[in-house]
């Protein structure tokens, strides 16, 4: 079993070996945008993983990323928890960006609020 951390949201869930971040990330209730079901062909799913525990890219997955692998961008849908792995993942899901922008509004609400 293998815990993996969602960012930003701070979410958190135990993944079995083989298991799909994807399918991962919906067990936590964290939105990865799809549009092809899985099958790498929209690339929205597109995510930055930390960690040891996950498995080498497959050739399709390292053909549609192309250079984007080397700076650990992973597909969601195509990326495996590792067998034997028990070590922690980190996944940051880039986000929306109006959920961004609102983000970083209520931060600054938060900061205004303290003087
Ligand atoms: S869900 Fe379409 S490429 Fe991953």
């Amino acid at each position: 079993m293998t815990r993996i951390r969602f960012m930003p949201d701070d979410k958190w869930v135990t993944a079995r070996g083989g298991q799909s971040v994807l399918d991962a990330a919906r067990l936590a209730r964290v939105p990865i945008r799809t549009r092809c079901q899985g099958r790498a062909a929209c690339l929205m799913c597109k995510v930055h993983i930390e960690g040891e525990g996950i498995e080498p890219p497959s050739k399709q997955e390292r053909l549609k990323l192309g250079v984007q692998e080397k700076n650990g961008l992973r597909l969601a849908c195509q990326a495996r928890v590792g067998r034997d792995s028990g070590a922690d993942i980190t996944v940051s899901v880039p986000e929306d960006r109006l959920k961004a922008i609102i983000r970083q509004k209520l931060l600054e609400q938060e900061d205004d609020s303290l003087w």
